[in-house]
């Protein structure tokens, strides 16, 4: 690539600079384009479409290669923690000891939640979704300045709203499981790390405190690192361009959740699991649900399978497959649920719909089971991803916070309505 493009509209030639990322991936630098040609360019989805820099994280989707701040995955997953990793997504760097004291530190501080937001989580009815209360109660937290960040500025304060958002998405989202299902609010214990605190404020009963498992303590970890960041997808996207409009770190981050509620993203974790249940309720091993699938019957998908960026293997789900398999034998889980994944997976990546497409399994199709093994209910899945995500969105905010030329995010269209007409009265319209 030789440094430019050139780009003929109307047999006029325009020359576009080209830009190379660290990894050598190249993209067509069309800043210019609308002033200098009147033209835009359309790319519904945004798959050809670079919307920022970024030095967080790094995908290769044809070779399944996935980096935070130059780290392979693999290796994160095999010898960090969850926390360690938020540090590294959010700060560039592994911490030394200092550092993560430190932050354990800070993320302790920042555990609790305002006394008065008891009352938002009073106000929701019992079958509020849990998505709906985390998006709600994270924005709300931005009502209740911490003293040691008030009025200060960003820079200074910063590092606080940082711990804030990814001890408090822990505690909300116990919290809410917990409203869900008549148990008093439990708190967090000074002697339990990030993980094994989750585990215990969820399920730990009144006078019958949760009894800490390692190895499961271990999978939740994994399943929390492995979803810290994942480039420009739907909800980091979303997280940017509210940040664009400088909005702040907890607005983001709640619009955030909201985008990663669907089930085309981190919604779909939940829908795999239904899949699942509805084949097992009808009596079938996977084959005429697959059947439907191809034949696009109703529309319906495969949840869990496909992705839009690796076409090939999503490495996340390889190393997340292993610790499957690891827990259910640990927890001597035997799931009628799994072997119909097992069997959907079988069939599909030797089936030529799916091979031809390049559909394979993504991290949702296992870690759903994994959840499901715990004990985790359904429908707090996709709270699961949110918590794993939060460092990748703080990181994305704080990255378009410290960028000096970040403009406001304000995309533009191809209009397709009505050309102009005039008002026609009512007596008129028929
Ligand atoms: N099952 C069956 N067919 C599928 C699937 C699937 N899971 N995914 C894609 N296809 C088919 C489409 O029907 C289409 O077929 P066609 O060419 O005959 O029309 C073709 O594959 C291309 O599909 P697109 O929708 O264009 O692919 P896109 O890249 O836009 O979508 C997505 C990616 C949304 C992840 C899609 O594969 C999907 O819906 N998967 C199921 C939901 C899921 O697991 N989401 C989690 C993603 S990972 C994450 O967010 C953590």
């Amino acid at each position: 690539m030789n440094g430019t493009v050139e780009l003929i509209i109307d047999g006029k030639p325009l020359e576009l600079p080209t830009i190379v990322g660290t990894e050598g991936e190249v993209g067509i630098d069309i800043a210019t384009l609308r002033n200098k040609t009147g033209c835009i360019t359309l790319d519904p989805g945004y798959g050809n479409t670079g919307a920022c820099k970024s030095a967080i994280t790094f995908i290769d989707g044809e070779k399944g290669v996935l980096q935070y701040r130059g780290y392979d995955i693999a290796e994160l997953a095999q010898k960090s923690t969850f926390i360690e990793t938020a540090y590294l997504l959010i700060y560039g760097e592994l911490p030394t000891t200092t550092e993560l004291t430190e932050f354990s530190a800070l993320l302790s501080e920042n555990q609790m939640l305002h006394a008065d937001m008891r009352f938002h989580f009073d106000a929701f009815p019992p079958s509020a979704h849990p998505m709906s209360i985390l998006s709600a109660m994270i924005h709300a937290s931005s009502s209740y300045p911490s003293p040691k960040t008030h009025g200060k500025p960003l820079s200074e304060s910063f590092p606080y709203h940082a711990a804030r958002l990814i001890s408090q998405v822990r505690t909300i989202a116990t919290s809410s499981y917990r409203k869900a299902h008549g148990l008093p609010m439990s708190y967090p214990k000074s002697n339990l790390k990030y993980t094994e605190n989750f585990l215990h404020m969820m399920f730990s009963l009144p006078g019958e405190e949760y009894e800490i498992n390692p190895e499961i303590v271990k999978a939740l970890d994994l399943i929390f690192l492995l979803h810290a960041d994942h480039e420009q997808n739907c909800s980091t996207s979303t997280v940017r361009m509210v940040a664009s409009s400088q909005a702040n770190v907890f607005a983001s981050a709640s619009a955030g959740v909201c985008a990663l509620w669907g089930p085309l993203h981190g919604g779909a974790n939940q829908a795999v699991l239904e899949m699942l249940e509805e084949i097992h309720r009808e009596g079938d091993d996977g084959t005429k649900f697959l059947q439907e699938v191809k034949n696009k019957t109703g529309n319906r998908r495969l949840m869990g399978f496909g992705h839009r960026v690796y076409k090939n293997f999503d490495p996340r789900a390889v190393i997340i497959k292993e610790q499957c398999d690891k827990v259910l034998a640990q927890l001597h889980k035997s799931d009628p649920l799994l072997d119909i994944a097992k069997k959907l997976e079988e069939i599909a990546l030797n089936d030529e719909y799916f091979v031809s497409r390049r559909l394979y399994p993504n991290v949702d199709f296992y870690s759903g089971i994994i959840m499901r093994a715990i004990g985790i209910p359904m429908d707090m899945f996709t709270v699961m991803f949110a918590i794993g995500r939060m460092p990748g969105w703080v990181a994305n905010y704080k990255e378009v916070m410290d960028d000096r030329e970040s403009r406001i995010s304000r995309p533009r269209q191809i209009y397709t309505g009505a050309t102009l007409r005039s008002y026609k009265p009512m007596a008129e319209r028929a």
